[in-house]
Order: structure tokens, then sequence, then C-alpha cells
């Protein structure tokens, strides 16, 4: 009985370091990331993204992130579990970084590019870091997308 009970205490154990926070070993398509590259993804958001979608990932306007303020716009999202960015895929993530927002300069501040600043192997690295924001179910729901989109251009290439 002490034996399975100890069994089982371990396995808890085991089961709670696994899913520590800050050391989830974030994957963006197909290379997973361990604390170190994501403790560097975390260094250059805080350098870069911070200013715009706030230290904690809460967003521009964290009382209202989805309200428009006084000039009609919307600023820089949340990225923590409030907001949506884990509804985009791997791919869309690191274009957003690379690319820069496309979003209607009308009702959206702007977000600029940033591929003078990071390689796409660096952008890598602040999506690695933002995925530790999420909960467990919002990064299987992402980590779905991210595949289902793979699939599809998978099929349609050549
Ligand atoms: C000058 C402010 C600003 C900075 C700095 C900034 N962003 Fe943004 N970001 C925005 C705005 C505004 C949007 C929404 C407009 C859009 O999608 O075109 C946005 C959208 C995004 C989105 C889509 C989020 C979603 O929920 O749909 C991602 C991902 C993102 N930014 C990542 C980053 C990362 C990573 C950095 C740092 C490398 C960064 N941003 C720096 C303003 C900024």
């Amino acid at each position: 009985m002490r034996q399975v009970l100890l069994g089982c205490a371990s396995l808890i154990l085991l089961l709670a370091a696994a899913c520590a926070p800050g050391d989830p070993g974030s994957t963006i398509k197909g290379v997973t990331y361990n604390a170190q590259q994501i403790a560097e993804g975390r260094t250059y958001y805080e350098q870069t993204c911070a200013a715009c979608h706030g230290v904690d990932g809460e967003g521009q306007f964290p009382d209202a992130p989805f309200e428009p303020d006084e000039t009609g716009r919307l600023g820089a999202p949340p990225h923590n579990p409030t907001g949506h960015t884990w509804h985009h895929s791997d791919e869309l993530l690191l274009r957003y970084i690379t690319d820069g927002g496309f979003a209607d300069p009308a009702n959206f501040y702007i977000m600029p590019r940033w591929d003078s600043l990071y390689t796409r192997d660096q952008a890598a690295l602040i999506i690695a870091y933002i995925k530790t924001m999420w909960t467990e179910e919002q990064r299987i729901y992402q980590q779905r997308v991210t595949n289902e989109e793979e699939a599809l251009v998978a099929q349609t290439q050549p």
C-alpha cells in the first residue's frame, strides 16, 4: 500500500513538473522550444512587443481591449487567454511578426513589421513565449488549427 501511495505521489510530481508554467516546451511548426529558448523569446517580447501588447499580454487597452477608443480604432489586442491570438495558426502568427498586421488602419492601430529586427527563427522564439500565456485547452485548439492548415497546404502542393 505504502509503495502504491509513493508511486502515486511521484506520478503526481512528474505530471506537475510537466505542466509547470514557463516550461511547457512550446511547439511551433513541429519544432519544440525549451525553457532557455522561451526565455530568449520573452526578452524579445519585452523589448519589442510589450509596449503595445502589454508586459503580460494584457493588450494595449486592457479595460476594453475589443472596444474602439475615441479615435474609432482598436488597439493592440491581448495575447493572454482573454484575447484570440490562440485562434491563429503558427504560420499566421509568424507572419504577423515578419510582415506586420493587415487590419484596416481606419479601424485598428497599426501593427508594424519586424523582419529587419528579427529573423523567422527569432520570431518563432517570440511565439513560443506567447504560447506560454495560453491555457492548455487554448494550446490544444491552436495546435489543431495549425495541423489542419498544414494538411490543407500539403494537399494543394503538387
Ligand atoms: C506599435 C504597437 C505594436 C507593437 C510594438 C507590436 N504590435 Fe502586434 N499588433 C498591434 C496592433 C494594433 C494589432 C492589431 C492590428 C492588426 O492585426 O493588423 C496587432 C496584432 C498582432 C497579432 C495578431 C493578434 C491577434 O490576436 O489576432 C500578433 C500575433 C501580434 N500583433 C504580435 C506582435 C509581436 C510578437 C510583437 C513584437 C515583435 C508585436 N506584435 C508588436 C500593435 C503592435
